[in-house]
């Protein structure tokens, strides 16, 4: 392992008190896709997912459906993996933040701030959202309608006053500063980052890390009247993953500091400020990335459990396939800003960019090769200009790609392979292969092996997107298991002449408008 890079990505961990909707469902799939293009870049991965099963919000839904809390959470969190099984996530854990793993790195984490003198004892009296779980100033709650005070979330607070214990988080402005100011890609994209650093800037209050007025959630070492706060607890799973508190172990020297924590915009601060702050007060490195991306709308309106309009993935992938899921969601928006999900612009993608555009290349490539070349890989003459260039850009595809997964902007990698796509099918169409049947065979098959190059390089770099569908393709074209990884692009892999490949079948089927009309919510 030691001879492979290491790359090291996680998604938040999901609250159990609610079934998993396209929400949850988008922040793994874009760790899944960055996990599975690293993999194929010759990374040693580790993609973490997993579920936030304590606090106050947990114990209430658990309260509210009649169960103790463990009994619920192992439900809940079942629904979470099953998710995960359903898009075939290839992620390599599955964290829940009631293991016994878990609880034991929790507390090693706090008997080392206790041992830094980061933490005291005191007493806090001040406003809690318990569905942000989280405490907010005065200045920055709003009224509501009812004359309610709500937090920046629209989440209604209520008043708490209890013993707690507090991190020195006012101790930890100047370094976070720092921090910010020599990693300009701490944050991405670039105006979260500015969003973090006036936060930060604006002052930073010791923070309250326990609670008394509830018991679920782990333990304060040697005070069991306190309970970890649940986002002590829950980013602690970061770290329980690759072992802690063992820290000279090969997991964790490999892994930490994280490569990326995916998150989604509302979680930023906790990830950006709270999380490097209480690593640093451990002696641990930051995570090297945090990216936030953007909050998904349904047709126009907030996507929730009252409004009865969330998006059940189970139900959008029966509608319209997981790879064509999967490959709307990254290319729809541009990764890190908010987007509205349609099922008109899903259909137009579907038919437009899958079926039209990459599916029929492959389907009229393969098909000629099965009718006018017996089925296998044609022998190529001389090239032309044309052929030259089209697989000059299909060469210069990874580092394209790559330098755009680096950023995390998906849409962008999509983008660069489409163009690439969109100018194979403007070579097909000038070269007319089918015309040169009968009036030039030889660079019929010259120009036939040129597309199958074209799209074996296709095929490779887009599994991480659409993992199933690029499997059938590089099926087709008897690539094999082994032959898939980004070190196998170039000419210097190319398919073999004579190499026999099997019949060909369509991989992106069109979508029939009627069938999808209203559909699509749960
Ligand atoms: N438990 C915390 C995270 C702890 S990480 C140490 C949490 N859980 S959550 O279940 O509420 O949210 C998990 C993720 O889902 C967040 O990244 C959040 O942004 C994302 N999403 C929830 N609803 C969403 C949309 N409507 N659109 C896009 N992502 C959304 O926060």
């Amino acid at each position: 392992m030691a001879d492979r890079p290491a790359y090291y990505i996680t998604t938040p961990i999901y609250y159990v008190n609610d079934v998993p909707h396209i929400g949850h469902m988008y922040t793994t799939l874009a760790c899944d896709v960055l996990a599975r293009f690293k993999r194929l870049d010759g990374f040693h991965v580790k993609f973490l997912t997993g579920t936030d099963e304590h606090g106050q919000k947990v114990d209430k839904a658990a309260r509210l459906s009649g169960l103790d809390p463990q009994t619920f959470t192992d439900k809940v969190s079942e629904n979470f993996r099953a998710l995960a099984r359903l898009m075939n996530f290839s992620n390599d854990d599955f964290i829940r933040t009631t293991e016994a793993r878990h609880v034991h790195s929790c507390q090693a984490l706090w008997q080392t701030l206790l041992a830094n003198d980061q933490i005291y004892l005191g007493s806090y009296a001040g406003w809690y959202a318990v569905r942000d779980e989280a405490f907010y100033a005065e200045a920055e709650l709003t009224t509501g309608p009812g004359g309610d005070k709500l937090a920046p979330s629209g989440a209604p607070v209520e008043w708490v006053e209890e013993p707690s214990y507090f991190f020195r988080l006012s101790q930890w402005q100047e370094p976070l500063l720092r921090l910010y100011a020599d990693n300009p890609e701490f944050v991405l994209p670039r105006s979260r980052l500015n969003e973090v650093v006036s936060f930060v800037r604006g002052g930073l209050q010791d923070l309250s890390i326990s609670r008394t007025t509830f018991q679920w959630g782990i333990p304060v070492p040697d005070d069991p009247a306190h309970v970890m706060y649940v986002w002590l607890d829950a980013l602690t799973n970061y770290i329980t993953a690759i072992g802690y508190p063992e820290v000279n172990t090969e997991d964790f020297q490999t892994f930490w500091p994280a490569d990326v924590h995916m998150v989604g915009k509302d979680i930023l601060r906790f990830h950006a400020v709270y999380w490097p702050a209480f690593l640093m007060a451990a002696g641990l490195a930051p995570p090297k990335r945090v990216f936030a991306h953007g909050w998904w709308t349904v047709e126009g309106q907030k996507m929730s459990k009252s409004l009865g309009n969330a998006i059940d993935p189970l139900h959008l992938i029966e509608t319209y396939g997981r790879d064509q899921v999967r490959y709307v969601m990254l290319r729809e928006v541009p990764f890190g800003n908010d987007g509205d999900f349609s099922h008109e612009s899903v259909v137009g993608r579907i038919n437009g960019e899958l079926a039209n555009d990459f599916g029929n290349l492959v389907q009229r490539v393969l098909s000629m090769v099965a009718k006018n070349c017996g089925g296998t890989v044609p022998t190529p003459g001389p090239q032309t200009g044309e052929d030259a260039e089209l697989l000059t850009a299909c060469n210069g595809l990874l580092p394209a790609v790559r330098d755009a997964m680096d950023r995390q902007a998906f849409h962008e990698a999509l983008d660069a392979i489409w163009a690439v796509i969109r100018a194979a099918n403007g070579y097909v169409d000038r070269q007319a292969p089918w015309a040169l049947r009968k009036s030039d065979p030889d660079r019929m098959r010259t120009v036939l092996y040129v597309l199958m190059e074209a799209i074996r390089h296709l095929g490779i770099l887009t599994q991480p997107f659409v993992p199933e569908a690029a499997g059938r393709i590089l099926d087709q074209l008897a690539v094999g298991p082994d032959a898939r990884s980004f070190a196998h692009l170039g000419d210097r892999h190319g398919l073999v002449a004579g190499t026999p490949v099997p019949a060909p079948t369509g991989v992106f089927p069109r979508h029939e408008v009627a069938a999808a009309a209203g559909e699509g919510t749960a």
